[in-house]
């Protein structure tokens, strides 16, 4: 009889042999998974890494972290998974696939509504994952006619200030003082090496990826974070400006470029639809009235959390003909500094 693969939670003691795990299967080339992921390769965190083993040995992994994501008046307690990888001699027996329902299911008992995960493959896509979200770029060409500005790359001691201007980002991730610091200290940012550079009124973070700059996150005052992006393009060529749908307007206005929707770097789903329309509740009272909400939310429940996550959400994906002025609902991007 072959033995029952069993799920187990990583002890903090074995965070170690997770690491090397790790970084045999994903090989970074900067650093190590633990140091370029510190949230997800923690003491604190050991126990959300979900393994299995085999003669005592970890041959698969799914990481989780729990983060909220901050929509306006809304907050939607989000778990990201990353870090999913099965040994070579033990893959296409299910482990991976079991584990995404692992997660999910603490994930859920942890009062978790949405899962981002980092990656789209089948296993994700038969969990009903999806690529949704509304994200945007637009592309930011050197302009030598302007003279530079004073502009620098940021130190420990502009945290502080870093940090309050991102606290004033209506749509984000809620950041603690001290994650903060740690995404400034690990310098890594979407899975590659990132700089922040600051100047009076704004920073911006950058990482350099397939041979373009990409601006991944920014806050401040619009017209200094205009001004920061267009000086580091001057000075290190054409970048790429990622935004969310709830400050495309404002940054691409200032640019006088279109922004281009662009689909998410990965995939993810509403975990439970119905805690999450109880989220909504409050959110979209603003904007109608009692009894359309309710027909709304109504309507919605008939759609599964796939397409639930689609509507809600937005997508670039073929999506159910459901369309409603309230939708999509901005989401923050966790390629961003988060994204550790
Ligand atoms: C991707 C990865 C995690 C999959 O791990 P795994 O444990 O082999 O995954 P599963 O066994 O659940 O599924 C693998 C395939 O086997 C199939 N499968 C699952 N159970 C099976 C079973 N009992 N018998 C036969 N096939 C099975 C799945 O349908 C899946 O098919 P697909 O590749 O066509 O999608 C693994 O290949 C890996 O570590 N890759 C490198 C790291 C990586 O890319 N991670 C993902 C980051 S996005």
């Amino acid at each position: 009889m072959t033995k029952k693969m069993q799920i187990k939670r990583l002890l903090p003691s074995r965070l170690k042999e997770a690491i090397e795990f790790a970084d045999r299967i994903f090989k970074p080339k900067d650093g190590s998974m633990g140091k370029n992921f510190p949230v997800l390769f923690s003491k604190e965190n050991a126990h959300n890494i979900l393994i299995v083993e085999e003669d005592e040995r970890i041959v698969a992994m799914a990481g989780m972290y729990y983060a909220y994501a901050q929509i306006f008046s809304m907050r939607v307690k989000t778990v990201f998974v990353g870090a999913v990888c099965t040994d070579e001699k033990y893959r296409s027996r299910g482990y991976a696939t079991s584990m995404m329902y692992e997660t999910e299911k603490i994930a859920l008992e942890n009062d978790a509504t949405l899962m981002m995960i980092h990656g789209d493959n089948g296993i994700y896509r038969r969990f009903g994952a999806v690529s949704a979200g509304t994200y945007f770029t637009i592309r930011i060409e050197p302009n030598q006619d302007i003279s530079m500005r004073d502009f620098r790359r940021a130190t420990d001691k502009d945290i502080k200030k870093m940090a309050i201007w991102y606290w004033r980002e209506p749509v984000k991730f809620v950041r603690p003082f001290s994650r903060f610091e740690l995404f400034h200290k690990v310098g890594h940012t979407w899975d590659a090496l990132a700089k922040t550079f600051i100047n009076d009124s704004a920073y911006a973070n950058f990482v350099r990826k397939e041979r373009m700059n990409h601006c991944v996150e920014f806050a401040g005052d619009p017209i200094a974070i205009k001004l920061l992006i267009q000086d580091f393009a001057n000075k290190y060529g054409p970048t790429m400006v990622h935004m969310n749908f709830a400050n495309k307007e404002c940054i691409s206005a200032l640019f006088s470029k279109t922004p281009r929707r662009r689909n998410f770097y990965g995939t993810m789903k509403v975990l439970d639809k119905f805690k999450l329309s109880e989220q909504l509740k409050d959110y979209l009272d603003e904007a109608i009235n009692k009894s359309e909400k309710e027909r709304l939310l109504k309507s919605l429940s008939r759609f599964n959390n796939s397409d639930f996550t689609k509507i809600v959400f937005g997508s670039t994906e073929e999506a159910p003909d459901f369309h409603y002025d309230v939708f999509p609902i901005p989401l923050p991007d966790y390629h961003g500094m988060d994204y550790i």
